[in-house]
């Protein structure tokens, strides 16, 4: 069997949050265990999804605590987008319990949705960058979810202290010096730093990507890779990443969380797990 679920989940009633213990360990007296206690950001039970009476999965449930990097693999058509999509609130979910950031997603208002996404950053398998504007300009946008009007359409009409978060971003992904070229003017693997840039500008709490590198050759998909976890480890940010690719799951994430079957049969630390064991059942 290859399920494990390898953290301790517990309620500390009188914090008032819930919260993932890690497994304790002995210090190196032998006279105690340390067990920090983490904020969960992220806690999702029995969710089920289905599109117009096919099942896509059930019984998924799954926390995730503050800075922990977890990946999700999957055949595909297993309904790891969908997860996504639900996660965010973008698509309603059939049963279950939804907790992003303190937010109740299934039964939130429009408003704290938004509110709730402007607190994660969101990279996808295509970059999404407006081809017409500036790579500037499509950072800026990345602000759009916390300071919502046409200030945040575009670099030239931003607010200083927007214009210089944006730098501050691509200064990050290496990228400033092309902050005034069109967006359809970069590579791919620019594209996808210019996407990081945008998603971590708004200094999100949850990072999410989905197969950040899927258009992108091995080459630049590995650089792309590398740049977004030495940044959402250097932020503390808590990491969802989706890839059917073993080896990045393995690589990057702390935990591993497998769709097949309808459901969510893997949830174990990286560290535990083999590249052999997982493929074919996840590849
Ligand atoms: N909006 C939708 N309407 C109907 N079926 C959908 C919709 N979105 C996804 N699906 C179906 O749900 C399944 C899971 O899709 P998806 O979440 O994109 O899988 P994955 O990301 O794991 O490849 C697929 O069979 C897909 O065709
Ligand atoms: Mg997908």
């Amino acid at each position: 069997m290859l399920a494990t679920r390898s953290l301790i989940t517990s309620s500390v009633t009188d914090l008032g949050v819930e919260t993932l213990v890690a497994p304790a360990r002995p210090d190196k007296t032998g006279a105690g265990t340390s067990a920090p206690v983490l904020p969960v950001d992220l806690r999702v039970t029995d969710l089920a999804k289905s599109f117009s009476g096919t099942p896509i999965f059930k019984d998924v449930s799954f926390g995730l605590s503050r800075g922990e990097a977890v990946a999700i693999v999957g055949a595909n058509g297993t309904g790891k987008s969908t997860l996504l999509r639900c996660l965010m609130g973008l698509i309603p979910a059939d049963a279950g319990v939804i907790d992003v950031l303190g937010t109740d997603v299934r039964n939130a208002s429009g408003a704290q949705l938004r509110s709730m996404r402007a607190k994660m950053g969101l990279v996808s398998q295509k970059h999404n960058l407006v081809p017409r504007l500036s790579v500037l300009s499509n950072v800026v946008q990345g602000l759009l979810g916390q300071k919502p009007g046409v200030r945040h359409w575009s670099q030239s009409l931003a607010p200083a202290p927007s214009r210089d978060a944006a730098m501050t971003a691509l200064e990050k992904v290496g990228l400033a010096h092309l902050a005034s070229r069109r967006a359809d003017r970069l590579s791919g693997g620019q594209s996808q730093r210019v996407a990081i840039a945008r998603a971590l500008v708004g200094d999100p709490k949850i990072l999410i990507a989905d197969e950040p590198t899927a258009s992108l050759d091995p080459a630049a998909g590995e650089d792309v890779m590398d740049l977004f976890f030495k940044l959402a480890r250097q932020e503390g940010v808590t990491v969802i990443f989706i890839s059917h690719n073993i080896n990045h799951a393995l690589q990057y994430g702390d935990r591993v969380l497998g769709l097949a079957d309808g459901g969510m049969p893997l949830d174990a630390r990286a560290e535990s797990l083999s590249a052999e064991k997982l493929r074919g059942l996840y590849d």
